[in-house]
């Protein structure tokens, strides 16, 4: 695939985040402050962290960050994959409680701790190319923004 392809895939991608998150809003009234985790920050002992808690957890049905999936149907968290369409806020809240839709995900709610999460998301950003990390930052930014303006925290 071409970056440019990819450029204009990435746009599209961004911009359905930004309207969905924006009518994630407005049916929510928003919630949260100015002191929001997001986008997490990849940090060494985070991603150690992290890196442990997915081949417990994840890589049975993941595989490997950039390598193949290890069973059918289960997205890749790689380049080629689209969890770097998501914004981190998302990400985390659909590790902890499924994607929207789920059918073989399970929630993590109350086997994992949110810093455990937050680990577990920062090994993932770690697989990624540099540019890509920066785009999927900008899109996390963002949707922080969107909510910290309309929730008025
Ligand atoms: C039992 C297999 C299984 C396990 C274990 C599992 N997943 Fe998933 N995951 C899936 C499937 C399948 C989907 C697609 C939604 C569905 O059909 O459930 C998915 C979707 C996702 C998504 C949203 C899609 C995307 O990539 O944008 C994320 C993020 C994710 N998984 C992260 C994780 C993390 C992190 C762990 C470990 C803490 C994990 N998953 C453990 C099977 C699994």
């Amino acid at each position: 695939m071409t970056v440019m392809n990819r450029e204009i895939r990435f746009r599209r991608y961004l911009w359905v985040s930004v309207i969905l998150a924006v009518v994630a809003l407005v049916a929510c009234g928003g919630s949260a402050g100015s002191d929001s985790q997001f986008p997490v920050d990849v940090t060494d002992q985070r991603v150690a962290v992290g890196e442990q808690v997915y081949s417990s957890n994840c890589a049975t049905c993941h595989g490997e960050i950039q390598g193949p999936v290890a069973l059918p149907g289960v997205p890749s968290h790689g380049e080629d994959g689209h969890t770097w369409h998501h914004a981190d806020r998302h990400l985390f809240g659909w590790i902890l409680d499924g994607p929207p839709l789920a059918q073989m995900m399970p929630p993590f709610r109350g086997k994992l701790s949110d810093d455990e999460v937050i680990a577990v998301l920062a090994y993932i950003k770690s697989g990624w190319a540099d540019d890509i990390r920066d785009r999927q930052n900008q899109m996390s930014q963002l949707v922080e923004q969107q909510i910290i303006e309309d929730g008025g925290g």
